[in-house]
């Protein structure tokens, strides 16, 4: 009895004094393996007096198991303490927002262009409108035929245009109305829209636009465009309004002054050219309104019959409205900004200017 409680004792002490989980194991296996000691001492039961072996068998049972136990034990302990460990040495505080590395970190921030679309596709989407894209690159079906501008119509020249040289025969390829071009306007995604879809329906579709332009304050090359279109049963020009100056609102914070008039587009009849007042100059005269105090902003219209044709729409049923909203004029409005071309210069003295992420 007395080897027992020595045995208990030393294994014990040594277990005390262990930290990995290999050194316990084979701690263990020294008193309980095959030939280890308290395993030794019950094969010695076999020799004792039925007495001797009735008080020592349950205690050598007893010991065998508290040694199993202690070991699980301490092994659990060890495994807690390398998690806790790894947890303290790697931990990130994510509410630090002053120390080394995000000092050296620069922030980016979105240009002001991205800004107002994200606010305007908001505005839009909480109007029930749909935000659509399109391809960049255009056939001549979806930039002018659809839209009611064949191929003779004055209002092409209106929209100087970069052209692909298409690899087959030019000619031919004219000829079936699929010669490439960078698309001109958003107007393209009005077709795809109406093509995809079951009339009511609504949406907007912002994107760049192409054209051949000469550059000054006021014109690019590649600028951005956010188009819109309604279509349903007894749309009427009262509903374009009101959805025009509501978002005129909405963006500016304030209510503006605008003005209605009679605008040509092939694709909307009647169509119109709505303007803002310059709050660039508050309709004294600058460069970006051109002296006359007033900004060209939202052409709009009704939707032409043949345009709803075009886009598999019945026009004797449906009706609706459409306008393209010129992005880059909004941007230079909104913040101040009295050069068109300060939006594409990718200076970063500029886009630093606006909100951080
Ligand atoms: N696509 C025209 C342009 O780029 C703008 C426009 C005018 C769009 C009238 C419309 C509209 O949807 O109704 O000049």
């Amino acid at each position: 009895m007395a080897d027992l409680e020595k045995a208990k004792h030393d294994f014990l002490t040594k277990l005390q004094t262990l930290t990995k989980e290999a050194d316990i194991l084979n701690l263990k296996s020294e008193y309980v393996g095959k030939t280890g000691i308290v395993s030794e001492m019950l094969k010695s039961l076999k020799d004792m007096s039925p007495d001797e072996r009735k008080l020592f068998g349950p205690k050598a049972n007893e010991l065998k198991d508290f040694i199993h136990d202690q070991s699980a034990i301490f092994i659990a302990k060890i495994e807690i303490e390398e998690i806790n460990k790894k947890l303290a040495e790697e931990k990130i505080d994510i509410s630090l927002t002053d120390n080394i590395f995000f000092k050296s970190v620069k922030h980016g921030g979105f240009h002001p262009r991205t800004l107002i679309q994200q606010e305007i596709e908001d505005i839009f989407l909480s109007m029930g409108f749909d935000v659509l894209d399109g391809p960049h690159i255009e056939d001549e079906f979806h930039n002018f035929e659809a839209l009611n501008i064949p191929a003779d119509h004055p209002a092409r020249d209106m929209q100087d245009t970069f052209w692909f040289n298409d690899p087959h025969n030019p000619e031919d390829v004219a000829k079936n109305g699929k010669k490439h071009l960078l698309r001109t306007h958003t107007s393209t995604i009005q077709v795809r829209g109406m093509l995809s879809r079951k009339p009511p329906f609504r949406f907007i579709a912002p994107g760049v636009v192409f054209r051949c332009e000469r550059t000054d304050a006021s014109h690019e090359m590649v600028f951005t465009q956010l188009e819109g279109m309604m279509v349903g049963e007894n749309i009427s020009v009262a509903n374009l309004i009101y959805f025009m100056k509501t978002i005129l609102k909405e963006i500016f914070k304030r209510d503006v002054e605008v003005r209605l008039r009679p605008g040509f587009f092939p694709f909307v009849e009647p169509g119109f050219e709505l303007d803002i007042r310059c709050l660039i100059c508050e309709g004294k005269g600058c460069s970006v309104c051109k002296q006359i105090g007033w900004v060209e902003l939202l052409p709009c219209g009704m939707v032409h019959p043949n345009v709803l044709e075009s886009g598999g729409i019945d026009s004797e049923k449906y009706n609706g409205f459409a306008f393209g909203l010129g992005l880059d004029r909004l941007v230079m409005m909104k913040y101040g900004i009295d050069d068109i071309r300060h939006l594409q210069s990718g200076d970063l003295r500029f886009n630093s200017q606006f909100k951080l992420f």
